[in-house]
């Protein structure tokens, strides 16, 4: 018999269903809120609100892009945590009564370690023990990854996440949110040698962002008194430089893990691994250091289903199965 699994992601400001027939993807249907991007940010109540709108409709396009009838499903996946609370509850109230319906088993999956599962989607898949660098709008963490259940992190920052970097400053250069894509496509044309901003010095395999977040509004506010169109001047140098000290942040920790646990296997996962730089960055170092590199297509960087569905085929085979009685977890840890 097959193991049909539906996916639902509604964490943050995507909701998206995704079918997976015996561990192959079969689609990954998202519905993206555009309203935020008036707000700068995503706004909870906004955000809920929409998924409730579209999870119908993005459940029932999944099921019949893959010619699935509810009563095929195995089972239902769903992202218990980490994320907002309010959006959350659409989407796993909506997996709750469904199973109830069905009587199928219901899967909690945790956002961040479906970002890493997502490597599970197409070959060649990594190999265990390996070393994920999971960096997302609320996250930024290394994690060890000895199978798809056991999981550790070995450091995480202590300030801002580097999505959060990339959205502030995008803010300060005049971007709508989420900024980070955008600083990405003006960076390709920038110098990123032009200005220097400060690294932030911190121990272990730890991060932290909000001290450069700070360093470019400083470094804007004195520009911009002597000369009101800087940022439109020297836009594409500005995002190359800035997100070149981002980046560089990432890859001495991804260095320094990869020393401290001999572990060769590395991978990157979550929204800000679709950024060009990061990508390019890793492929050199993987040659540098001889690390099997493994990169996300960009479809499985940002937030979407055929995570949850992949994580919950994984979970399937261990009977790693919720309660009905279950709730989301808006601060879910790992
Ligand atoms: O994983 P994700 O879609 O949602 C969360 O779980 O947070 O990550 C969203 C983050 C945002 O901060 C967004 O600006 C960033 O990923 N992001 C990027 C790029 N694409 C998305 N940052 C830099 N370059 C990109 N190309
Ligand atoms: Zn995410």
């Amino acid at each position: 018999m097959k193991t049909i699994i539906l996916g639902i992601e509604s964490s943050c400001d995507e909701t998206s269903a995704s079918i997976c027939i015996d561990g192959k993807v079969m689609n990954n249907i998202i519905a993206t809120q555009s309203i935020h991007k008036e707000y700068g940010g995503v706004v909870p109540e906004l955000a809920s609100r929409a998924h409730q709108k579209n999870i119908v409709l993005v459940v029932e396009s999944a099921l019949k892009g893959a010619q699935v009838k509810f009563s095929d499903l195995s089972a239902i996946s769903v992202t218990q945590g980490p994320g907002l609370l309010g959006a959350l509850m659409v989407g796993y109230s909506y997996a709750k009564t469904l199973a109830f319906a069905l009587n199928i088993p219901i899967i909690n999956v945790n956002h961040m370690k479906a970002h890493i599962l997502a490597h599970f989607i197409e070959t060649p898949v990594p190999i265990f023990p390996f070393l994920c660098l999971t960096v997302s709008g609320g996250h930024t963490q290394i994690v060890k990854v000895n199978s798809a259940i056991d999981m550790v992190v070995l450091g995480s920052t202590i300030d801002d996440a580097v999505g959060e970097a990339f959205d502030k400053g995008a803010k300060l250069l005049g971007f709508s949110y989420p900024g980070g894509p955008q600083i990405d496509k003006y960076a390709v044309s920038g110098n990123p040698d032009r200005f220097p901003f400060s690294e932030s010095q911190i121990k272990d395999l730890n991060f932290s962002f909000s001290g450069i977040k700070t360093s470019l509004l400083y470094f804007l506010r004195d520009h911009l008194k002597n000369n009101p169109d800087f940022i439109k001047e020297n836009l594409e140098d500005i995002c190359a430089s800035y997100q070149k000290h981002l980046i560089s942040m990432l890859m001495k920790k991804l260095v320094l893990a990869a020393e401290k646990t001999r572990i060769r296997q590395i991978a990157i996962a979550g929204g800000v691994a679709a950024n060009k730089e990061l990508r390019t960055q890793l492929k050199q170092l993987s040659q540098k250091h001889q690390w099997m590199s493994y990169i996300p297509e960009f479809e499985y960087c940002t937030d979407n289903a055929a995570m949850v569905a992949i994580s919950g085929h994984l979970y399937f085979q261990n009977k790693s199965f919720g309660q009905l009685t279950d709730a989301p977890q808006p601060r879910m840890s790992f």
